[in-house]
């Protein structure tokens, strides 16, 4: 019977490459394999240049220590850009450019190590503290992304691979500075949704909050047209910051045209993600966003989601909902219960009471 299995002519699978990295490196093809085909969801899509209208930008350092006129328009601004945009530019925030540049350092040398060395990282499922790979979701996507991720817990429990030297040091550092520019951040956007300051802190458990820290390695691609990096999707936290090497790649969904976003050095990027927009029941919400590739140039990115803590029910917040207008728009459940849903596709239908399309992780 087995020998008779294993007989049958098998479908048209990818060659067992562990990293679109591996595969740019020992090909040097000047074309794509099909199955990293996207054209056509490309082509769907109105593609904006850069915004005549620019994604807002936030001085952090005046909530910081600002006058309180500073601090309530600057919490004004914030409001602005949570419902106009679903995103920002943080600028005078602490995570510094060395800090930065040492996290991309060190996640290149992650991705430069041997496959067989990386191979000991690849998780499998949604819950696994360290997982590195290809593609987007690998147990549903019909073709692949032109993207490989190293994805770490980085709180409320730390993990990295214990190797590049020095590797987990940054890491950490570097997922901390993030968490302190978020928790500044949740304070004022409480405040800005009429909320006291703790309110989401406290609502999302977020001592405990989960933040997972992800990165991105897009290779140069010879048919850039023709692939996705990431395609669009929502992030899952209440908010993600994001930087990346220099290299652009990033574009955002704002009145229905996509925008490219430019992130100087310096500057974090952060988009509101789904837990945000479930406690503010729909005023603030999750931004669509996708990356592409380039011919060019290696491109690296590092996303921070900081979710609530897995375990923490999460629903609109009581004080936004109430009359007849205003109903919950979300159903309750745990940011655990979210994930799994979400990795199963059977997500959408329970996240929103209404048909809304379907996100992927
Ligand atoms: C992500 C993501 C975009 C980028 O990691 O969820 O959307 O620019 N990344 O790499
Ligand atoms: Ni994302």
């Amino acid at each position: 019977m087995a020998s008779a299995m294993s007989m049958k002519a098998s479908p048209v699978h990818p060659p067992k490459i562990t990293t679109v990295k591996a595969l740019v490196e020992s090909t040097g093809s000047s074309s794509i394999p099909s199955f990293y085909n996207f054209t056509p969801y490309l082509r769907d899509e109105p593609i904006a240049g850069d915004a005549e209208d620019p994604v807002p930008i936030i001085d952090i350092s005046l909530l910081v220590s600002g006058t309180p006129e500073q601090q309530s328009q600057t919490i004004h601004q914030l409001s602005k850009a949570c419902s106009d945009w679903g995103c920002f530019l943080v600028i005078n925030h602490d995570v510094t450019e060395s800090l930065t540049k040492a996290m991309i350092a060190s996640f290149q040398e992650f991705f430069d190590l041997p496959e067989e060395e990386k191979k000991e990282y690849q998780g499998n499922h949604v819950m696994d503290p360290i997982r590195c790979g290809t593609g987007f979701n690998p147990s549903m996507d019909k073709a692949n992304y032109w993207r490989d991720f190293l994805k770490c817990f980085a709180h409320p429990e730390f993990h990295t691979p214990n190797k590049p030297a020095g590797f987990s040091e940054i890491a950490l550092e570097f997922s901390k500075r993030n968490r302190e520019v978020v928790t500044v951040l949740l304070k004022a956007i409480s405040k800005s949704l009429g909320l006291e300051e703790s309110y989401i802190n406290k609502a999302a458990n977020f001592e405990l909050g989960l933040q997972l820290l992800a990165a991105n390695y897009y290779p140069a691609c010879p048919e850039p047209e023709k692939a996705i990096g990431i395609p669009a999707h929502y992030d899952h936290g209440l908010l993600t910051t994001l930087v990346n090497n220099g290299v652009s790649g990033l574009q955002v969904k704002h009145k229905e045209k996509w925008f490219n976003v430019n992130i100087p050095a310096n500057v974090l990027f952060v988009q509101v993600a789904d837990h945000l927009e479930i406690l503010s029941n729909g005023k603030y919400k999750s931004i669509a966003h996708r990356a592409l590739v380039n011919n060019k140039a290696t491109r690296m990115s590092i996303a921070l989601a900081h979710g609530p803590a897995l375990d923490t029910v999460m629903m609109p917040a009581p004080e936004l909902v109430g009359n007849e207008s205003d109903q919950p728009a979300y159903v309750e459940m745990t940011y655990r219960e979210f994930l799994e849903l979400q990795q199963t596709g059977r997500l959408s239908s329970k996240f929103r009471s209404d048909t809304e399309q379907s996100k992927a992780v």
